[in-house]
């Protein structure tokens, strides 16, 4: 399979519509409060039986300033203090979980994502840490994915040798853009210096795997104006990259009122800069790995798509298949045997589930065999850009031209455009269908005609 990606402004246009990230199927939309915590321990104790390893993440909701632009769950304070009620709670979560768990599960990923994990201080990342492992067993250094999701303004050469020592060997770094216009407007200011010298700390310290996140779409950008942070980032060589598409949703997300809609580039100025960054970084060596994600060619997202052996979760992608998932914290997914699972959002309903001993379940999902052999069609479709059919139709017992004859008329359009190949055997995205793979894996998403109306634009 060729990693070549084309850059069709026809055909992006053309099919230019909302749609899910796919970070789980059914997406998030679908879950329900009909699924609670006694739902969530029932499918703990069935995935006990089958065993396997285990990730972990962890929600750590506190930022020190707003970012106009950001979508994620987070509280802002300046108040360190704030930190710590809420860990006493997390604390005794984990308790209550890890009772649940198989004790004898090896945790092989662990992830601390936000809101900004380095918010917390040193002794209070220290103590977190040290709760996990009194409950949980982890996998070595060299056989666990530990990563942790860092802002250069919240994190020292320090924080870096400490993350390290607790276990960490994989690190993100929030970047965004350097252009001091752009940052100003998104009230996100860092300079080149901050971001690099974390960046050189982590090399340092022995990091297995860098990446930065970047976003197009942000207020001022212009093609000239993110081709320059580009050749800062490309200069410094992280191993992954992410480029996130920014979408700007102000009924949705408050903070992005502060941003004026006429400062944002228009559709046609967005598509450019997106076509720029896939010149230039293709051209610098990285492999488009789908889905705004790029990785250098010896990275190992990058072996595992040449091996079919990526995966797609909550945390983006990932090379570990058969983990069952357990979310920690305010707003945290988890995914365990055959569903999904939510905490709750807020911080006072969180701990009120803690003081009462119960555990925090928003909501979830389970999957009927429908729904397995749809998320595993578009998980194939995302990570290996290709669908072997024989082996979903012996999988899930059924003959795919009539279970999927829904899907048919919109393959053969797909194929016609030139966005796939579709045989009797197989799928096979082709280039100019990889910026726009979300739209094909809609077509096998029983849940779309409700979801095309809540989701971002797929470019
Ligand atoms: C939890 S943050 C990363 C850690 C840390 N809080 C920071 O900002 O450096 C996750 C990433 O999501 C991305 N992000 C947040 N809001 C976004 C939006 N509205 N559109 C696109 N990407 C967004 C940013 O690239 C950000 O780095
Ligand atoms: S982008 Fe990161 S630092 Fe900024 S508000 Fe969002 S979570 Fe916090």
């Amino acid at each position: 399979m060729t990693d070549a990606i084309e850059f069709n402004e026809g055909l992006i246009r053309r099919y230019d519509k909302a749609g899910p990230r796919y970070t789980s199927y059914p997406t998030a939309v679908e879950f329900h409060q009909g699924f609670t915590a006694e739902t969530y321990a029932e499918h703990i104790a069935l995935s006990n039986q089958r065993g396997g390893p285990l990730s972990l993440y962890f929600h750590v909701p506190f930022c020190d300033t707003v970012c106009f632009y950001c979508a994620c769950n987070k509280i802002i304070t300046k108040n360190r203090q704030h930190a710590e009620p809420y860990l006493e709670n997390l604390y005794e979560e984990i308790r209550m979980q890890a009772e649940l768990f198989d004790s004898n599960r090896v945790v092989e990923q662990l992830h601390w994502g936000g809101g900004t994990p380095t918010f917390l201080t040193h002794q209070q990342m220290r103590e977190l840490m040290a709760h996990t492992r009194q409950h949980f067993t982890l996998a070595d250094d060299d056989k666990g994915e530990f990563s942790i999701e860092i802002d250069p303004r919240e994190a020292d050469d320090a924080t870096i040798k400490l993350l390290r020592e607790l276990g960490f060997n994989r690190i993100s770094l929030g970047l965004q853009d350097f252009n001091p216009k752009v940052q100003k407007a998104v009230n996100r200011i860092q300079t080149e210096e901050q971001t690099f010298s974390v960046l050189d700390a982590a090399r340092r310290e022995g990091f297995r795997s860098i990446s930065l996140d970047l976003i197009y779409g942000l207020p001022h950008q212009t093609v000239e104006s993110f081709s320059e942070t580009l050749d800062k980032v490309i200069a410094a060589s992280p191993d992954r990259l992410s480029v996130f598409n920014y979408a700007h949703m102000p009924d949705l997300f408050k903070t992005q009122r502060q941003i004026a809609t006429a400062d944002i580039p228009a559709p046609q100025v967005k598509l450019q800069i997106l076509h720029r960054t896939i010149d230039k970084l293709t051209a610098a060596g990285y492999v488009y790995i789908g889905m705004d994600h790029f990785a250098k060619p010896n990275d190992e997202l990058t072996l595992a798509q040449q091996n079919k052996q990526l995966y797609r979760n909550f945390q983006g992608y990932s090379t570990r298949a058969e983990c069952d998932l357990i979310g920690f914290g305010v707003t945290s997914i988890g995914k365990v045997g055959d569903a999904y699972v939510q905490n709750v959002k807020t911080l006072p309903e969180y701990d009120e589930a803690i003081k009462a001993g119960k555990l925090p379940v928003l909501r979830g999902v389970e999957l009927d065999d429908d729904d397995k052999c749809r998320r595993d069609i578009i998980t194939r479709l995302i990570c290996d850009f290709a669908l072997d059919i024989p082996v979903i139709e012996k999988t899930y017992n059924l003959n795919f031209n009539d279970y999927f004859a829904d899907a048919i008329e919109d393959l053969e359009q797909f194929a016609q455009d030139g966005l796939l190949q579709y045989k009797w055997d197989s799928i096979e995205v082709l280039p100019a269908g990889r910026l726009l793979i979300r739209n094909i894996c809609m077509v096998f998403d029983k849940y779309s005609q409700q979801a095309r109306q809540r989701f971002s634009k797929v470019i």
